[in-house]
């Protein structure tokens, strides 16, 4: 291990602890949270998050003394501080002068207070406030050596609107003028012959506002580029405040991957020193633990398989789903354990102490408000515990068996209006195949569309309806040098300007599948078609024609009946395989192991098994989310339990086990 590939150099350790707002109460109760937080083997924790208000009373006015106090007794107690900038909820005095940076909806309606959130990201009072009050904090606190993390904001983009004021629309313009150049090429790229919306004047050009139904598509997603790229613009403006003033402190922004949908991640995560996520279970969903696996799988490879940080996740219920459904025994440490078993260097919670007070009080926190005799605390402790047994995974990387594409921009495009069924979604498809994966005891790394596949035996394509050409060469290269690749139906449809490929679907893909599909033909809600091998699937069909590839399965029935529903195609050394509807389930198993896919042997089902290693060792966490005991052939030492293992080790129910193998 060497510090650039830790997450936190300056910690050296697994970092275990939250969100503080000591804020919320007095002070003597300070004392108590740093006594707690030894107790529980807390190392790390975010202060400061939406303090504004305290910090900066009246405009220019700054009380730093309880903030001096706050970090002084973590220090004492040798606790770390990630330092947030409190920009994520500007005081009301600030709007009170701003009116005009509060965030306008595609409705026009003004965004209101009491809570957090409501600015426009291109409000230049708001930048210039918000780079005020982190230059304060770096000065102040830069070179203190309690400081180990700059938390710049909180979740940009949480209220996930775009904003629609004026500012807006002339940062957009200008945002357009840098993108297109001319106004000729902007008419081109977003196809302004259609319906006669040619723009003669940059100031002709507006934001996609609420308009008759057909907004032109382009110009949708291009707003939703430049949004990204406009919170992003106030990251950076913070982050190289903080740079500046304190060099040597990274600099962080919790993600919300993958439950943001408008900020495009790959760009992001080139922009920070360290990428951290938040993850709160969807506590409804059936088998969660999957989609939590899938969002720390993606934060790992936006941070480009670089150890991350779980910024945030929660003890047990939430208070913002419609039914905050508590965590089961065991639940709480099976989720910690499972974001580091796939590359976290922390399991780190919202928050440490429940509010009493405001609209989280319903949320559960590492000391609940029942305090240290509840179930909640004595978890905490233990899994405090726990964690300082697992330093020596701290820098390791995550060793992934396929990679599968994601792309924000496809998502953003696909998921826009009058497409060919409402039943298409982006996140299905991409849920759907990572779970096949999953099931299958297989890790995932995603993948850019265009970024080296070569490390990969399989790439798995799903959905991906916006393609470039050089993404489609990319994937055609690969295969040609011997990858093999599964498409899903609706990918290689569009451009980076929403415009169909030229000759015919799936346009970009037509050589490298050896086929083109003459016609969609999406299925009526409820209904199903049949294909050979007893497959069943719904949703979606296609008139496949081939063109080289062959057919592997046909339809049996419904409107594509007789023609080819999977093919496969030998290009070069590789294969290329597609899938032209939706499959979910055992019937997507068997084709993705007609492909290739199969399970890992030896590993019972709804046990989970990632490993991480270095130059020098390599760790097996295992996590059986059944209620049945189970076990795994292998050797090493345990370390949870420290027990060494030969041959076989026993992984009880609803347990965990990491073992740094025998070498
Ligand atoms: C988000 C925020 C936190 C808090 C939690 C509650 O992740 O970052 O401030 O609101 O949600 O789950």
């Amino acid at each position: 291990m060497n510090d650039a590939t830790r997450a936190l150099p300056r910690l050296g350790k697994i970092g275990y602890g939250g969100d503080y707002t000591p804020e919320q109460w007095p002070e003597p109760v300070w004392h108590e949270d740093v006594r707690l937080m030894r107790e529980a083997g807390v190392n790390l924790v975010s202060v400061g998050i939406f303090a504004w208000a305290l910090m900066e009373p009246a405009p220019g006015e700054f009380d730093f003394g309880w903030l001096d106090r706050v970090v002084g007794l973590l220090h004492d107690a040798g606790i770390a501080v990630d330092l947030a900038t409190p920009t994520a909820a500007p005081p009301a005095w600030f709007f009170r002068r701003h009116p005009d940076a509060r965030q306008v909806t595609r409705e026009g309606h003004v965004l209101g207070g009491g809570a957090r959130h409501a600015f426009c990201p291109s409000s230049r009072a708001y930048r210039e406030a918000a780079t005020g009050i982190a230059t304060q904090l770096a000065r102040r606190y830069g070179d203190h050596p309690a400081v180990a993390l700059w938390h710049v904001h909180n979740e940009y983009g949480w209220a996930s609107t775009p904003c629609y004021c004026e500012a807006s629309a002339a940062a957009f313009r200008e945002w357009l003028r840098q993108r297109y150049g001319t106004l000729d090429t902007l008419n081109e790229a977003w196809g302004t012959t259609f319906w006669g919306q040619r723009y003669g004047d940059w100031e002709e050009i507006h934001p996609p506002r609420l308009a008759p139904p057909g907004v032109n598509p382009a110009q949708q997603l291009d707003y939703v580029r430049f949004t990204s790229e406009e919170y992003l613009a106030c990251f950076r403006a913070e982050r190289d405040a903080l740079h500046q003033l304190a060099p040597g402190v990274p600099v962080t922004t919790n993600f919300m991957v993958p439950n943001c949908k408008w900020m495009d991640y790959w760009r992001w995560a080139a922009e920070v020193d360290v990428v951290s996520n938040d993850h709160y279970l969807q506590a409804e969903l059936a088998d969660n633990h999957i989609e939590l696996a899938m969002a720390a799988d993606l934060t790992r490879s936006v941070a480009g398989g670089r150890p991350w940080l779980l910024m945030e996740h929660s003890t047990s219920a939430v208070n913002w789903q419609p039914r905050n459904i508590a965590k089961t025994p065991g639940e709480m440490r099976r989720n910690s354990l499972a974001h580091i078993a796939r590359g976290a260097d922390s399991a780190l919670f919202f928050q440490w102490r429940a509010s009493r007070f405001g609209s989280e009080k319903f949320h559960s926190a590492m000391l609940p408000h029942g305090g240290t005799g509840t179930q909640i605390w004595r978890d905490v402790v233990r899994l405090g515990a726990d964690l300082s047994n697992l330093d020596e995974l701290v820098g390791t990387r995550v060793v992934p068996d396929l990679g599968i594409v994601w792309d924000w921009e496809s998502w953003w495009a696909l998921e826009l209006e009058w497409r060919p069924s409402v039943d298409l979604g982006y996140l299905e498809r991409l849920s759907a195949y990572y779970e096949r994966a999953w099931r299958a005891h297989r890790t995932v790394d995603f993948v850019r569309p265009d970024s080296d596949l070569s490390a990969y035996p399989m790439v798995l394509v799903p959905s991906l309806y916006l393609m470039s050409a050089q993404a489609a060469a990319n994937l055609a290269g690969y295969v040609r040098d011997g990858g093999t690749v599964v498409v899903s139906y609706f990918s290689g449809i569009v451009d980076e300007t929403e415009t169909v490929h030229p000759g015919g679907h799936p346009g970009a893909l037509r050589e490298l599948l050896g086929l083109s599909v003459e016609e969609f033909l999406p299925l009526r809600a409820g209904s199903c078609v049949r294909l050979d091998g007893d497959l069943t699937a719904d949703v979606w069909t296609e008139r496949v024609v081939l063109a080289g590839a062959e057919p592997v399965r046909r339809y049996l029935d419904g409107p594509a009946a007789g023609e080819p529903a999977v093919t496969r195609h030998r290009l070069g050394r590789g294969t290329a395989w597609y899938i032209s509807t939706r499959l979910g389930g055992s019937d997507l198993d068997a084709v993705l192991a007609d492909a290739g896919l199969v399970p890992r042997d030896g590993v019972p089902d709804g046990v989970e098994l990632v490993r991480r290693a270095s130059d020098s060792a390599s760790y097996l966490i295992a996590i059986n989310h059944t209620e049945r005991d189970a076990e795994l052939t292998a050797s090493g030492k345990e370390l949870l339990t420290g027990a060494p293992c030969h041959g076989v080790l026993p992984l009880p129910a609803g347990d965990v086990r990491v073992l740094r193998a025998a070498s």
